[in-house]
């Protein structure tokens, strides 16, 4: 198995991750001190120089995100670390929560000292009850020990919807309402949860802030691809035979993370395509396969490093009735706020049914373009925008596979 660097996975397997003791060993906490000596501007800066970007999928600059907050004044402001992991084919958040809870703590006290938050809040997926578990007890144990000082965490449950993982949904479900986008502007860092500003930052992301302050953004800003530095969790799933997690610097190609890491395919059988980032990822034939995992290399062949599900599809599969299924899933995972989403995904699901039963037209597959072009642009959130995503890139790439089932 090729070599995995272990940057935010670094305790895993080594420390006992309800023992706080363990993790102040390996170092722990250190990172928090040396920040509040640094002073909070000289701390945000340094996060931007690492140029660490956001691992929940949009990828923004975190100190940038963090100097917002930062820069508005409040009388409160919040830190909420975003563990909702929502995404099928996706468990990297919940390694790093299982398995190293400490530095998920660590890296949200350093947020909390840089932009002046007394409080924070784990948004942990519902269907995560163990790690919420988890959680309660390392934070028990950080209060005991008093490294927190005056930080508070607190850990709140999700519901089951896909939408909560999405920022201001989540923030809606945080306050006790019903988890549905918010209109943007305003943005959490001005206004959050209950109107005030607000950080909320992925787990993966926040787990890094720890070893980037410790051993300094130049350091980090030179692992892996210059401009989305530092490594990536990795969770591999379908055709391939090591279906596990890696985390890998990134600047390493689809390739690599499929053959080298992922063992290649089961029974010698031919790639057909591979779906990263989740439900709404792209789909990627093997033409493009020598891409980096890299935020910008991705976007720059139509697709997203989202949460970064890998899920690999051999020659046998077929697409249209993968695609038909994710059509269903974001159909009934729609919160139905915003007329594009609500219509859409249901007509996206209706017409690729008709596809998959053979019943359909070449019109058909028009209309479904034209409706996927509409939905990312006006739908009101991220869900609506990029669920058009895996229809729209396997007719781009597959067409074959849908003229196939036309009448
Ligand atoms: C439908 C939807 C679901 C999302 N689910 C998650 C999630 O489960 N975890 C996550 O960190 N970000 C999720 N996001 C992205 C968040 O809105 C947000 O960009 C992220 O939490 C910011 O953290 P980061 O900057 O550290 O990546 C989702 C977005 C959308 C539109």
């Amino acid at each position: 198995m090729a070599e995995e660097l272990r940057i935010v996975l670094r305790n895993y397997g080594k420390i006992d991750p309800l023992k706080i003791e363990d993790y102040i060993g390996q170092g722990g906490y250190k990172a928090l001190e040396k920040a509040r000596s640094m002073g909070q501007e000289a701390l945000i800066a340094e996060v931007k120089r690492s140029n660490l970007r956001g691992r929940g999928g949009a990828g923004f600059n975190c100190g940038q995100k963090w100097s917002f907050a930062y820069q508005t004044s409040a009388d409160k402001k919040f830190v909420v670390c975003n563990a909702d992991e929502g995404e099928p084919g996706t468990y990297k958040d919940r390694l790093i929560m299982e398995n190293d809870p400490q530095s998920l703590l660590e890296g949200m006290a350093i947020c909390g000292y840089a932009i002046g938050a007394q409080q924070g809040f784990i948004y942990c997926r519902g269907e995560y009850p163990q790690v919420a578990d988890i959680l309660n007890q390392a934070i028990a144990q950080a209060k005991e020990k008093g490294v927190l000082g005056d930080f508070e965490v607190e850990v709140r449950s999700g519901a089951g919807a896909y939408v909560c993982g999405e920022e201001t949904a989540l923030i809606e479900s945080i306050e006790g309402k019903r988890g549905e986008p918010r209109f943007k502007p305003p943005y959490p860092p001005s206004e959050g949860l209950w109107g005030q500003p607000t950080i909320v930052n992925n787990v993966e992301t926040f787990a890094n802030i720890p070893i980037i302050v410790d051993k300094g953004a130049e350091w980090y800003a030179a692992i892996g691809a210059p401009a989305y530095p530092g490594t990536k969790v990795f969770t591999l799933t379908g055709n391939v035979n090591n279906k596990t997690f890696f985390e890998v610097p990134t600047n390493t190609t689809i390739r690599e993370l499929i053959y080298k890491f992922g063992g290649g395919i089961p029974g010698d059988k031919k790639f057909k395509a591979v779906q990263i980032g989740g439900t709404s990822g792209a789909f990627i034939p093997s033409t493009l396969l020598d891409t980096p995992l890299a935020f910008d290399n991705m976007s720059a062949i139509g697709a997203t490093l989202g949460s970064g599900a890998v899920f690999v599809l051999d020659e046998t599969r077929d697409i249209v009735d993968v695609v038909t299924r994710i059509a269903g899933f974001f159909e009934h995972e729609s919160c139905g706020k915003c007329a594009p989403c609500r219509e859409g995904t249901s007509r996206t699901a209706e017409i690729m049914s008709k596809i998959n039963n053979g019943k359909a037209s070449f019109r058909d597959i028009t209309l479904l373009e034209r409706l996927g072009r509409v939905m990312s642009y006006s739908c009101l959130c991220g869900l609506g925008q990029a669920a058009p995503a895996p229809v729209l890139t396997t007719i781009k790439h597959f067409k074959a596979d849908y003229d196939a089932k036309l009448l």
